[in-house]
């Protein structure tokens, strides 16, 4: 079975002047994690669709996707983790929980704050993760990335061919991911910030799937107008 895993447990904190978290604002007329959700719910092979969900936030979240007419027959809120990695957890727990860790099961995980993924980039993912267990999305940087320990020099030219962006989603083979996750114990698993992270720790390699300009995250004022300016059709 094919899971998704939609991450919207965040605060928003580099978006200034918001009331709410930036998943929940809306861009031409709809919030950013409907639009989001929408994309994952065109995807007919995608079992269920978890979002995690700050605890703050969860009676809202639950009254938008009502407003919204999202279907509550593959759509379901879990509450968020203190991080992203957290987050992520609580919805593994709960798939497993539900329907077992099963060999072959697949979690796409994405950001909540990235409305504009293309359907090619999630059924690339599912098909990356059947084959190669671990996959994340990048793009290759269009900017020369230096290394800087002061943010006053220059410390070190990184060659821009060798580097690439990370975006999302991050899919991975659910037992595999669980196996490890079990293998790492809590104390390690606080430390990695990345789910990614996490299967890399493991010996597993992270595969590539190509991201697309388009599939960029929401972070500040600035993205969030070009958002609006792109959701605006
Ligand atoms: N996220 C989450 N649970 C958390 C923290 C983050 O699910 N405890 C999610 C966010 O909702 C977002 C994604 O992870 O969809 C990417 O994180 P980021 O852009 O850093 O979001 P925020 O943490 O909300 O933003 P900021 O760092 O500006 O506060």
């Amino acid at each position: 079975m094919i899971f998704a895993g939609i991450v919207a447990g965040g605060s928003g904190t580099r978006i200034k002047n918001a009331d709410k978290p930036k998943q929940f604002i809306e861009i031409g007329g709809v919030p950013v994690l409907i639009r989001t959700v929408r994309a994952f719910e065109e995807i007919g092979e995608i079992e269920r669709i978890y979002i995690g969900i700050n605890p703050t936030w969860y009676d809202y979240a639950d009254k938008l996707l009502e407003e919204f007419d999202v279907s509550t027959k593959r759509v379901r809120l879990v509450t968020g983790g203190q991080d992203r990695n957290g987050t992520v957890l609580n919805i593994l727990r709960e798939i497993t929980g539900i329907f077992g860790t099963n060999k072959g099961d697949i979690l796409v995980t994405h950001d909540a704050v990235r409305p504009f993924i293309s359907e090619r980039i999630i059924r690339d993912n599912i098909e990356c993760a059947q084959k190669n267990i671990a996959c994340g999305t990048y793009i290759p940087s269009d900017d020369t990335i230096i290394r800087t320990t002061d943010s006053l020099t220059v410390s070190e030219n990184l060659k821009r061919s060798e580097l690439m962006r990370a975006q999302t989603p991050q899919t991975f083979e659910i037992s595999a991911l669980c196996e490890c996750i079990d293998k790492l114990g809590q104390e390690k698993l606080s430390q990695l910030t990345d789910t990614c992270g996490i299967m890399t720790e493991c010996g597993y390699p992270i595969h590539i799937v190509q991201g697309e300009p388009m599939n960029f995250k929401i972070t500040t004022d600035h993205d969030l107008m070009i958002a609006g300016l792109m959701a605006c059709d």
